[in-house]
């Protein structure tokens, strides 16, 4: 058991199917704006997430190549869609469907990043997306860092790569 493991309940928590979480960070990941949805579920107050890297919230049990792909993908000015697992403060977790945009300047410049999560479909989840990040999690830790990374995103790819979809459409699929 890792030292992060230890803070981790196994406890799920949930929110309203009504509710959106929203939030927004700098170019550099660092929390901007969180809304009231995103606080009571995530068990902060405002002041102790402004400023915070958005990893804050990351449950260590995700896999990192799904992290990886998010940044590649907004960092290039695109849109990404993906279920995401995270961490309370005290050690619970909730998923979400989250969708992360950039946000432009009349430039065209990235001067941030924007989130907003919704409830996930429960059979999605259960049946495709937790098997599957077991999976990825998997191959990361049973390697070394760098090749575990490697590995676990060419195993993502090949499944979209076999099913000829975007990591976008393999998601909203789901959703
Ligand atoms: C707008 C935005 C929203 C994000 N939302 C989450 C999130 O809900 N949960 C999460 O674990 N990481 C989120 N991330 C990614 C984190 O910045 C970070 O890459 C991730 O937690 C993995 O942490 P690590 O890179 O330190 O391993 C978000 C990033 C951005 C830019």
């Amino acid at each position: 058991m890792t030292e992060q493991d230890q803070a981790i309940t196994g406890v799920e928590v949930f929110f309203d199917s009504n509710d959106i979480i929203v939030s927004k960070t700098n170019t550099q990941g660092h929390l901007t704006y969180a809304n009231d949805v995103f606080l009571d579920i995530a068990g902060y107050t405002e002041a102790e997430v402004l400023g915070k890297p958005h990893n804050i919230i990351r449950h260590p049990h995700m896999p990192r190549c799904i992290f990886k792909a998010l940044w590649e993908t907004i960092k290039s000015g695109n849109e990404i869609f993906a279920y995401v697992m995270n961490r309370t403060k005290s050690g619970d977790h909730y998923w979400v469907l989250a969708h992360v945009t950039p946000s432009f300047n009349t430039s065209g410049d990235i001067v941030g990043f924007h989130s907003n999560r919704r409830v996930p479909n429960r059979d999605s989840l259960e049946h495709t997306i937790i098997p599957l990040y077991q999976k990825l999690l998997q191959i990361e830790t049973s390697k070394g860092r760098k090749e575990g990374l490697d590995a676990s995103c060419a195993h993502l790819n090949s499944l979209f790569t076999e099913q000829d979809i975007s990591i976008n459409e393999f998601f909203l699929s789901l959703a």
